[in-house]
């Protein structure tokens, strides 16, 4: 695939990397490429990063039909950049793109268009441990139609944000309301996709949360409301005397990259993993009778975020006093460890720029 490249005339000032945040600033550049009927994939290019001109009537802007992904690029000691299972998110991006009727990409210019894109921005990869450059691939239904129709233009853009940790507390354990009001997914619909719908949907969960003193929700399954299924921005996982257990895929949940790569590190190490449902009974029991040891919260954002605190029904439950776990503190130390170079790769995770 040919890029054409038009370079930004007005570099801008590169951030403060001891005041990142997530996903507030961004780099001086972005990759488009088109999509319509006749030509297929067509004209990407790279160009200044700035607004995008979309006819007021564009599908997207009417009825969500958006998808999106997360995946950071890392700088290592050495200086090298690299980043995480890109394929993989590739991949879901197109599982996704199928599930909202959007074009698929081709993978190998998908990976192109991240690769050339990310070495162009490579000086935006910031150098503070813990910190990474956000990218962000996401697709839009641009053709005007208010009409209820197939998509047939769509724009794939890729932008990115050096980024800081994606909760205040960094990695300190976060408190999680259960929710018991909202639902976020049910079989059949869109959970599994990574569609912005998703989360437009989920925010009045997320702010009445966020009033209330929490980071952020745990969702329970749509239909009895029983089951738990994931957290706003990330999978979860608990620790129940020696075994870790984790809510199954069964089309509601986001499929994380984080996720799967934790479950094989945990194999690898012995651990006991169950994918399975788990009622929300069986989690409050757990925790009233000392054995609920660890739970957190994964995600290419949140990384491996220890959960301090769930309350469900307005009673609040601390979990290892509210401390790191040992093993959450290892994941986060094996994953960040292979992500930044300070561990040797030895599954082929990483993807050097
Ligand atoms: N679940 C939700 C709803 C998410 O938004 C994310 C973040 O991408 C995840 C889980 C974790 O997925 P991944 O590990 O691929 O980033
Ligand atoms: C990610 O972790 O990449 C996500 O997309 C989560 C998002 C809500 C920040």
């Amino acid at each position: 695939m040919d890029i054409k490249i038009i370079k930004n005339p007005a570099p801008s000032q590169k951030p403060d990397e001891e005041s990142l945040g997530f996903g507030l600033t961004y780099t001086d550049h972005m990759f488009i490429m088109d999509f319509n009927k006749t030509q297929g994939w067509h004209d990407a290019r790279i160009v200044p990063f700035g607004p995008l001109a979309l006819h007021p009537a564009a599908v997207v802007l009417h009825y969500g039909a958006e998808v999106f992904e997360g995946l950071k690029a890392y700088r290592g000691a050495d200086g090298t950049v690299r980043m995480f299972r890109p394929v993989d998110n590739i991949r879901r991006m197109n599982a996704s793109a199928e599930r909202l009727c959007l074009p698929l990409l081709d993978e190998k210019d998908a990976m192109q268009a991240l690769e050339e894109f990310v070495r162009l921005e490579q000086d935006f990869v910031p150098h503070k441990d813990g910190t990474s450059l956000y990218i962000r691939p996401f697709m839009i239904a641009t053709e005007p139609n208010l009409g209820l129709h197939g998509i047939n233009e769509a724009s794939f853009i890729i932008i990115a944000s050096p980024s800081g940790s994606y909760y205040k507390e960094g990695i300190a354990p976060v408190s999680i309301m259960i929710e018991t009001e909202d639902v976020r997914a049910v079989k059949g619909g869109t959970g599994y996709a990574k569609c912005g719908g998703n989360y437009a949907a989920s925010t009045r969960a997320g702010e009445r949360a966020e009033k209330l003193g929490f980071s952020q929700v745990l969702w329970l399954d749509g239909v009895e409301r029983r089951y738990i299924e994931e957290v706003g921005s990330m999978n979860v996982m608990f620790k129940i005397s020696g075994r870790i257990v984790t809510p199954d895929l069964i089309g509601t949940v986001l499929p994380g990259i984080t996720r799967r790569s934790i479950i094989e590190l945990l194999r690898d190490e012995n651990y006991e993993v169950e994918e399975r449902r788990i009622s929300v009974d069986e989690i409050i029991e757990a925790l009233e009778n000392g054995e609920l040891e660890e739970a957190f919260g994964c995600g290419t954002a949140a990384v491996v975020s220890p959960i301090g605190k769930l309350v469900f029904n307005g009673r609040e439950y601390v979990i290892n006093n509210n401390e790191i776990g040992s093993l959450t503190g290892h994941l986060y130390e094996t994953l960040t460890g292979i992500q930044w170079g300070r561990l040797e790769d030895k599954k082929g995770w990483t993807y050097r720029v």
